[in-house]
């Protein structure tokens, strides 16, 4: 008996320290299977999730993340210095679910030492693919197409020399405003089409490229060149993919000048961030005909795109919803990833992919 009633308190003693010591996390949505069991495994980690199927609700946030370790927030939740602020001195890393970082105060975190994970070598492949898939629609007006057939207008249409001829991609001079990972397994992707000209636009233009990850650039297959500046990438280009990070520089840099630039039979993909394209000077050029057509999966504002805007009503413009990297085996990648991000920041060891601040 006096056995018995020693342990008990014993044991809930340990239990109450090991629960202490758990530090906690905030996550701003429920991760896909793999990220939630190895953070479920986890019993250092106490993590509190946006319980709904939709974005985080930032009230919801700034109260919940008072007090975190970490944050696992999305490329859709803003990680402003407000909510550092909110978090509060404990805080040691922010994991995003994402590539681009744009969403980030990234100032803010370098002030405080808080450490950045994110997962872009996780989607490469898939965004890459889905700019291949966006290339081919823009030049041979797959949008168009469908739409025209979803309409019942096929018997109004039947086959002619010229129904719905767009440019071909052989052959084509294929532009890049931004030269990373992406951009570079897109080019792969798109050399057996027989394209006979890369040129790209980096961080530092006319220089070569910093990362030459799958050895294009040294092999030079094809030409594979940096343009000298923006003016050039424009008025080269039969493809321009926009795969560039979204900073104060790159904000509009798909302007009306730009636009004005390109060929009457060039398209541009925007895979990238949405506000790197000026949005109207995109519409009036795809109206007047003064480019070919568009393939873009993001788009300023989104995802309030309601189906009368300009280029939701745009024939040569395909528009996805942001789905880049949606593919089940990415988007589980991504989720490993962050969680594998999050557990570094919080007790030490190198990330899959930190951001340098
Ligand atoms: C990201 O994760 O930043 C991309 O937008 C995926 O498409």
């Amino acid at each position: 008996m006096l056995r018995r009633f020693s342990s008990v308190p014993a044991r809930a003693l340990r239990s109450q320290r090991a629960m202490s010591t758990k530090v906690k996390v905030v996550l701003t949505r429920s991760l896909p299977e793999q990220g939630a069991k190895l953070l479920k495994e986890d019993d250092r980690i106490d993590a509190i999730t946006w319980p709904e199927d939709s974005p985080c609700d930032r009230q919801w946030l700034l109260e919940n993340v008072k007090g975190a370790s970490g944050i696992l927030c999305m490329l859709n939740d803003k990680c402003d210095e407000e909510l550092i602020k909110a978090a509060g001195d404990k805080l040691k890393v922010v994991s995003s679910f994402s590539a681009g970082v744009d969403h980030i105060a990234l100032g803010a975190l370098k002030e405080r030492s808080v450490r950045l994970g994110y997962t872009p070598s996780a989607l490469t492949d898939a965004v890459a693919d889905l700019t291949v898939m966006l290339t081919l629609m823009a030049q041979r007006r797959g949008g168009e197409a469908m739409r025209r057939v979803m309409n019942g207008d096929w018997p109004k249409m039947p086959w002619s020399p010229l129904l719905l001829c767009g440019p071909q991609i052989t052959n084509s001079t294929v532009g890049f405003l931004g030269f990373g990972r992406i951009a570079q397994a897109t080019l792969a992707r798109l050399l057996p089409f027989q394209i006979s000209k890369a040129l790209y636009l980096g961080s530092r233009p006319g220089q070569p490229a910093k990362e030459d990850f799958y050895g294009l650039v040294k092999d030079q297959k094809i030409p594979i060149q940096p343009a000298k500046n923006a003016q050039e990438l424009a008025e080269k280009s039969d493809i321009l993919i926009i795969g560039c990070a979204l900073t104060p520089e790159t904000k509009h840099l798909v302007n009306a000048d730009f636009l004005g630039r390109m060929k009457e039979t060039a398209v541009i993909v925007n895979i990238a961030r949405g506000p790197v394209v000026d949005t109207d000077a995109l519409a009036k050029a795809l109206n007047s005909g003064s480019i070919f057509g568009a393939g873009i999966d993001v788009i300023e504002n989104e995802p309030q795109i309601p189906a009368d805007h300009p280029l939701a009503q745009e024939p040569r413009c395909v528009l996805l919803p942001h789905i880049g990297s949606a593919n089940t085996e990415t988007r589980s990648l991504m989720a490993e990833e962050a969680v594998k991000n999050l557990q570094a920041g919080l007790f030490g060891g190198s990330m899959v992919n930190e951001k340098t601040l």
